[in-house]
């Protein structure tokens, strides 16, 4: 039984919500909370983001205008930049970014950051959830301390977990309401608490032994999956080799009704999460004279990828007889996934500073990314028009987004570059696609 105020609180949704970070990550938990009838506040310290939510206009996929508007209208929600607002929090749920360093190593500043307002602030009773994804071992030893200088108790007048956030930004199946939430607390009556909290939005709680196991949970499920994805590459440079479509061989596979999960090859992995979050775990387990090998290799794979995409468009072109310098080169997609406008670490930075660094005009379309910088230049997004399709001496398929009409790319285009697998199996006669 949980009978602290706290719980009581969450149990009448009385309790006062505060999301620090409002991106792809807090914004969705901070409406799911307020559509579910408790008062919330997305703190955030960019006022141009928080000025855009006051006045209904959400940044990622996961939310609606519309949605935001009425909870703005109905008071559940409001964005703020002022930490004061901690102070009548019954709740605060860290959601802040958690980017790697210049060497790779974790930057952890921005958790820092916001922890320590919380803490500074702490009102007896509440309870306190980091999601960011770190390193095992931060909620203990780096967030608990906080709180202790300032004389809280973990259990007794402080709740103290961490639950990783899952969410999969721009996913149409699986909101942050549908997906599972791992629970781990300083103490069980933490985790109690949190897990209370948290049964209030998702169907599913699953209460761990400690924060450090909701800790490596996370890590565990973001290694395997770039782990796979690596397979995945290492793959299909192997079968490029032995000239089979890598997808024939992977969709044959995945008839296994047991045993098997399929991962697709791809230009490079980007984002916020698969290639950063491992790099956690190896960190901290280098700090304990370990080094993760699988880790290391996926990371190599990984990293090769971008190199992998301009080795075949230099292939391709120059099987049509052609030079990269001065070929025109239309990219389609910059994102590092379909469905949204997220640039982060894509690798299509990569793939376009080399194909620039030779000599290539490049052009992209992306209805996600009105803009995209890469080193000096800034790139506007172009129509992916017939005319444009047909133009180019090479068009490069790097995010399958579901708004490209890839049939009329197969007519239009002469020569395809496709990483995603994303053209039709039957293209005409005249148009020639090189398939990862
Ligand atoms: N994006 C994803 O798909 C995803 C999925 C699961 C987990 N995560 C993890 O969730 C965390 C957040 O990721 P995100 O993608 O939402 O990041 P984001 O960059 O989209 O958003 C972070 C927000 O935090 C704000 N911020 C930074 N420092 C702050 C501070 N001290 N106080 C208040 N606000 C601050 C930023 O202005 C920004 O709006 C990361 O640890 C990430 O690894 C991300």
């Amino acid at each position: 039984m949980n009978d602290s105020p706290v719980a009581d609180r969450i149990r009448n949704r009385e309790a006062r919500i505060t999301v620090i970070g409002q991106g792809y990550v807090g914004l969705p938990l901070a409406v799911e909370f307020a559509r579910r009838g408790f008062t919330v506040v997305g703190l955030d310290t960019d006022p141009a983001r928080v000025a855009a939510l006051n006045l209904g206009h959400p940044h990622g996929p996961d939310v609606e205008g519309e949605e935001l508007k009425a909870l703005l209208r109905e008071r559940r929600y409001e964005a703020r930049s002022d930490f004061s607002v901690l102070e009548q929090s019954d709740v605060v749920i860290i959601c802040v970014p958690t980017p790697l360093g210049k060497s790779r190593e974790p930057d952890i500043s921005f958790v820092v950051a916001a922890a320590e307002g919380v803490a500074a602030r702490f009102r007896p009773g509440q309870l306190v959830v980091l999601e960011s994804t770190t390193y095992p071992g931060t909620t203990e030893e780096l967030l608990l301390p906080m709180f202790e200088r300032r004389g809280a108790r973990a259990g007794v007048d402080l709740f103290l977990a961490f639950s990783p956030e899952r969410i999969d930004p721009g996913n149409p199946t699986f909101h942050v309401r549908d997906i599972p939430k791992v629970v781990g607390g300083i103490t069980p009556e933490c985790a109690r608490v949190a897990s209370l909290l948290y049964r209030q939005i998702v169907p599913s709680v699953i209460e761990v032994a400690s924060a450090k196991v909701a800790e490596l949970a996370k890590l565990y499920e973001n290694v395997f999956r770039n782990v796979n994805i690596a397979l995945a590459n290492e793959f299909a440079m192997m079968c490029r080799r032995l000239g089979v479509n890598s997808r024939d061989v992977i969709a044959a596979a995945a008839t296994k009704p047991f045993g098997f999960m399929p991962f697709y090859p791809g230009p490079g992995i980007g984002g916020h999460c698969i290639p950063v979050d491992p790099a956690y775990l190896s960190w901290r387990m280098r700090a304990d004279g370990y080094e993760p090998r699988f880790i290391a290799l996926a990371d190599e794979i990984n990293r090769q990828m971008p190199a992998f995409v301009i080795e075949l468009i230099t292939e391709a072109l120059n099987d049509d007889g052609r030079a990269v310098k001065g070929a025109r080169i239309l990219i389609l997609g910059v994102a590092y996934k379909r469905g949204i406008g997220d640039t982060r670490e894509s690798p299509a930075h990569e793939v376009i500073a080399a194909l620039c660094r030779r000599g290539a005009a490049v052009t992209y379309a992306d209805p996600h990314v009105p803009t995209f910088r890469v080193g000096e230049i800034e790139f506007k997004a172009v129509e992916p028009t017939e005319p444009a399709l047909r133009d180019a001496d090479c068009v490069v398929v790097l995010t399958d987004h579901p708004e490209f009409d890839y049939a009329t790319v197969a007519r239009q285009a002469h020569l395809i570059v496709d990483t995603r697998q994303a053209i039709p199996s039957t293209v005409p006669s005249t148009t020639r696609v090189v398939r990862l």
